[in-house]
């Protein structure tokens, strides 16, 4: 019996893919290395800091014919919701870091520095400002709070009236522009350069490179967990990861080149069919936009346009890349719900569950298992980047709120429905 209910997926082999050579001198330059160990040692002076749970799910990888699996529950991260909070406001800390050393000539600021408002006439004058479709957001919104700034966030059309108030709960303003994400972060960059604030981006274009990889060298971090935490980080075979501008795919894929090289195990990301930028990317061998309405009730993988700076990463270094249907990722958000044997029940939001859906459709198609070397002696990872950041689209695929499948009750395998964003 197939594990998730039938779906057509795509699926693309990245021929440019350099399983060879090491990380680099070049690339560690930009992200990783010393950039790495600062985001890390500073991160994890934050309060509230707590690596997340990654678990294992034994049952499962059975059913998928594999060795192991094991899920990095991002659910709680800094009571945020997502691994987003790791990206978003270490740049914004970075930031005001920045500008504190430009007007006082200080280079040793620190998180405390700015949590004890040590430098808050400068701090207060400062605005920053993004798009989000709501995880980033919430993010450099919690930053701006924290390290005491003001914040204004940009977003699309169809950004949940939940997410936007989980974004407006940390004293951000909020604003909605017409258009897709991608709209929205071409009015944030307007709006900052007419009225002197700093983007505080998680995707990168020509001529706006710093930022995005202090966001994706926050990510990092929740990569370096994951690998303390598995029973054997260098025997891990694959990870499937999800991707939307491609940062978080690209902070994985750089962290686990630059600790494993060679023997870095398989990396699949995996992207909504409607939105899957890289995967385009991957297959015109070149940084591709797609456009449209990007809908998908995967909201934080709705992007179109592959980051700059993250695209050079995966080009280099990501083996293939998958796009799939909304079903398979509900499906997957109600089978961690309602889990495979002793397996713990898991509250995965939409946009958390792209890797793993990609992982159990690919395990269970004859042609994609062996083009990606899936087999029994598999020992796979995925990240599960978000919780239920948007409880009431939750529940209305899951058939049950978040509580009540943390308290494991068992609630009815197949309730809840697949629901237009
Ligand atoms: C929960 C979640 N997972 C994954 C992603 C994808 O990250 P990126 O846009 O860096 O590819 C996002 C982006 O917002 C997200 O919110």
């Amino acid at each position: 019996m197939s594990i998730l209910p039938a779906s057509p997926f795509q699926l693309v082999h990245n021929p440019r893919v350099d399983r060879i050579g090491p990380y680099g001198d070049a690339r560690r330059e930009r992200l990783g290395g010393a950039r790495f160990l600062q985001a890390q040692a500073e991160i994890q002076s934050w309060p509230g800091y707590a690596r997340t749970p990654c678990v294992a799910l034994p049952a499962l990888a059975a059913r998928a014919g594999l060795a192991s699996l094991h899920y990095k529950d991002e659910g709680a991260r800094f009571g945020l919701g997502s691994f987003k909070a790791l990206g978003g406001a270490y740049a914004v800390f970075r930031l005001l870091a920045r500008e504190i050393e430009r007007r006082t000539g200080v280079a040793t600021v620190r998180a405390q520095d700015l949590t004890s408002r040590r430098f808050q006439e400068i701090t207060s004058s400062i605005t920053v400002t993004c798009a989000t479709d709501g995880n980033h957001g919430r993010s450099v919104a919690w930053g701006a709070k924290l390290f005491g700034c003001r914040c204004v966030i940009w977003v699309h059309e169809t950004v949940s009236d939940g997410r936007i108030a989980a974004i407006a709960a940390y004293g951000a303003e909020v604003r909605r522009n017409p258009g897709n994400y991608d709209d929205a972060v071409r009015r944030a960059a307007q709006t900052a350069a007419e009225q002197g604030w700093f983007v505080v981006s998680d995707t990168s274009y020509e001529g706006y490179l710093d930022v995005p990889r202090d966001v994706m060298q926050g990510y990092a971090l929740m990569v370096d967990e994951a690998l303390g935490q598995v029973p054997d980080a260098r025997a891990l075979t694959h990870v499937f990861i999800q991707g939307g501008v491609g940062g978080l795919a690209a902070a994985v894929c750089a962290h686990l080149w630059e600790r494993f090289g060679a023997a870095r195990p398989r990396l699949v990301v995996v992207e909504p069919v409607n939105a899957a930028c890289l995967l385009e990317s991957a297959r015109h061998g070149v940084a591709t936009a797609v456009h449209g309405s990007l809908e998908t009730i995967m909201a934080g993988l709705s992007c179109g346009e592959p980051s700059v700076v993250a695209w050079e990463i995966l080009d280099a270094g990501a083996d293939d890349f998958m796009a799939i249907e909304d079903e398979p990722a509900a499906d997957c958000m109600r089978l961690l719900a309602h889990p495979v044997g002793q397996d713990p029940p898991i509250v995965g939001g939409e946009s958390a569950v792209a890797g793993l859906a990609g992982l159990l459709l690919a395990a269970d198609d004859g042609g994609a298992r062996a083009a990606l070397g899936l087999g029994s002696a598999s020992r796979v990872l995925v990240f599960g980047t978000e919780g239920d950041t948007d409880p009431e689209l939750y529940r209305r695929i899951v058939g049950r709120d978040a509580a009540s499948v943390r308290a494991g009750g068992r609630g009815t395998p197949g309730a809840g429905e697949v629901a237009s964003p």
